[in-house]
């Protein structure tokens, strides 16, 4: 996979052991232009240091999904700056494990905000420049509990918002093949990074590993490669499909 005079954005990319960070590392590797944003500065300062310490061209910027002004204006400044867009990773996600009963009408508009509502600002901002440059590659980071309900960590309002990415992202993929423009989503299941690591004991996470049929979590870099496979330009054919990556843990 080859991706010189590409540029890239990946969202929600900042956190450490995350998988956005792995997905920016992967396309820097190799030769993406990448701009990692994420609503935490510290972290963003961590992550592009990081990433340019193999090769420097990763680029930081600070970018709240939620926001839809921000996200076009920021749009429009890294085409101006760049030239183009071409991969969008709408990776940005947050989850809360509250149970349906308890669920507050705050909390669901919270998770509604960050993984549906960030996915579509971001991809109807970049998708006008993508058309116009013939070219685009999205790929939008869905879950298990969108497909099987609930997940270890997530409640109904995640599977929700998981399940509207996945519905959303084929819709779009249709409109917009003929212009070159492939939107998938991928599908992990339990995948060792902060959203789920200090919420564990080791107890917990030997149980679930144990019913994993792959027998263990599956790791940022296991997302981040098949994220890069349909970022790529030989993905050029296979569009508005979701690729699961569970370790065998949920099968169609
Ligand atoms: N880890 C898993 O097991 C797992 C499984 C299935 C799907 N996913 C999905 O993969 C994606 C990445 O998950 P992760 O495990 O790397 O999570 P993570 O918590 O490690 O990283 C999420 C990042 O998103 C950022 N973020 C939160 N709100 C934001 C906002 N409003 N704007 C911009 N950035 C924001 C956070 O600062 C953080 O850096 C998420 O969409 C998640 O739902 C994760």
């Amino acid at each position: 996979m080859n991706f010189e005079n590409q540029v890239a954005l990946v969202t929600g990319a900042a956190s450490k052991r995350g998988i956005g960070r792995e997905i920016s590392r992967q396309l820097v590797k190799r030769g993406a232009k990448v701009i990692i944003s994420d609503i935490d500065e510290n972290m963003l300062n961590d992550a592009v240091e990081d990433i340019n310490q193999e090769k420097g061209s990763a680029h930081g910027l600070l970018l709240d999904v939620t926001n839809q002004d921000q996200v076009n204006e920021k749009m429009k400044e890294i085409v101006n700056d760049h030239g183009k867009i071409d991969i969008l990773i709408n990776n940005a996600g947050i989850t809360r494990p509250t149970r349906v009963l308890d669920i507050s009408k705050e909390e669901w508009d919270l998770i509604f905000n960050v993984n549906v509502n960030g996915t579509f600002y971001l991809t109807q901002a970049a998708l006008p420049y993508m058309k116009e440059n013939k070219y685009g590659r999205v790929v939008n980071l869905s879950s298990v509990s969108g497909k099987r309900g609930g997940g270890v960590f997530g409640g109904s309002h995640y599977s929700a918002a998981k399940a509207a990415v996945t519905g959303f992202t084929k819709a779009a993929a249709r409109e917009m093949a003929e212009y070159g423009i492939t939107l998938n989503t991928v599908a992990p299941g339990f995948i060792a990074t902060d959203i789920t690591g200090g919420l564990l004991t080791p107890e917990k996470r030997a149980e679930i590993e144990n019913g994993i049929p792959a027998k263990r979590a599956g790791t940022a870099e296991d997302v981040a490669y098949t994220v890069a496979f349909l970022a790529s330009p030989g993905a050029s054919y296979l569009t508005g499909e979701e690729v699961d990556i569970n370790g065998g843990s949920h099968i169609d």
